[in-house]
């Protein structure tokens, strides 16, 4: 066995990897792996396909002496010790562009859904409160003219703000480099973090998690949000401490949160719960068809490029 694989993916990984005669193995239930299991099953492995649910940590960098690639299933790879694979000489691969678009998508379904309050009137359907149409019935936000914030300029905010444009609304931009493709596409402005939290109407966050950005939406900067703003989390949940917003939401400071990141997933915090503001989902941004394939795919041709001597397509250094 070449190649571990911490859970079953779409056929055209198998496929891919079946084609190029490199065998493989991998964990057949669909939940994570046992710590116990993975740290036995890398033992022997010349490249490691793993999660985002997967902790990739020194001990199990340690039991894969053979290990020239880790390959990781997803944009993000703060699941990674990437410090330590860099000593060992291991090379880590992320699945960036593939997932580009759903992941927009989605982040524009969570604007949307937390602007016009979308499960709170499903959760009055199904709890049978009904009663018929209302001049006042669950008043939202419209999104022309309104301010559109994104902490993160990247692929996935770039793909984000262009969506946002298509709403009317204006964009200004937090992110250590100037996006001049963005601010081409949709005149977006880069602006200072403390403007961009005080004027932004509706706020996405798509920083990549590491430690810069632990907690990076602390107490103090969540009590800088504009009043009656809408907060959106598609990036990883610890970027955002969550007992501060939890403490925000409390002062109804804010119009409406929606997350499909949490801090300790797949806990959830009860007390985010008690909000009937906040848009909780778990995890889907990039959950498509189109998106999953490509990212199955990209996984593996990083693993087949490597064991075959040549350059990895999407290193993370
Ligand atoms: C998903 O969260 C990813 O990082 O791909
Ligand atoms: C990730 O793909 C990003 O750059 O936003």
């Amino acid at each position: 066995m070449k190649v571990f694989i911490t859970r079953e993916l779409p056929e055209i990984a198998f496929k891919l990897l079946k084609q190029n005669k490199i065998s493989f193995d991998y964990y057949k239930k669909d939940e994570p792996i046992p710590r116990k299991l993975l740290l036995e099953k890398v033992k022997s492995c010349e490249a490691l396909i793993s999660l985002l649910t997967e902790k990739i940590d020194s001990e199990v960098i340690d039991r894969m002496p053979g290990c020239k690639i880790i390959a990781n299933y997803a944009v993000g790879y703060n699941n990674i010790d990437i410090e330590y694979a860099k000593k060992k000489n291991i090379i880590v691969t992320n699945t960036p562009d593939v997932l580009t678009e759903s992941t927009a998508d989605f982040t524009m379904a969570l604007v949307l859904a937390c602007a016009r309050r979308l499960s709170e009137g499903e959760r009055l359907i199904r709890d049978k409160k009904f009663k018929g149409w209302k001049p006042k019935l669950l008043l939202g936000m419209e999104l022309k003219d309104k301010t559109f914030g994104i902490l993160g300029a990247g692929r996935i905010g770039t793909a984000l703000a262009r969506r946002a444009k298509s709403f009317g609304t204006n964009i200004i931009y937090v992110d250590s480099n100037r996006n001049q493709k963005l601010e081409d596409e949709t005149a977006a402005k880069k602006v200072s973090l403390k403007y961009l939290l005080e004027n932004s109407d509706l706020l996405s966050v798509h920083l990549p998690l590491n430690s810069q950005t632990y907690h990076f939406l602390n107490q103090e900067r969540l009590s800088q949000l504009k009043r009656n703003s809408i907060l959106i989390n598609t990036a990883r949940g610890e970027i955002i401490d969550e007992r501060a917003l939890i403490r925000l939401l409390k002062s109804n400071h804010i119009m409406a949160v929606g997350l499909d990141v949490f801090e300790n997933e797949p806990f959830i915090n009860p007390e985010l719960l008690k909000f009937p503001n906040v848009l909780v989902i778990p995890h889907l941004g990039s959950a498509t068809n189109e998106a999953r394939d490509g990212m199955a795919e990209l996984a593996v041709k990083n693993v087949i490029n490597v064991l075959k001597k040549k350059p990895a397509l999407t290193p993370v250094f």
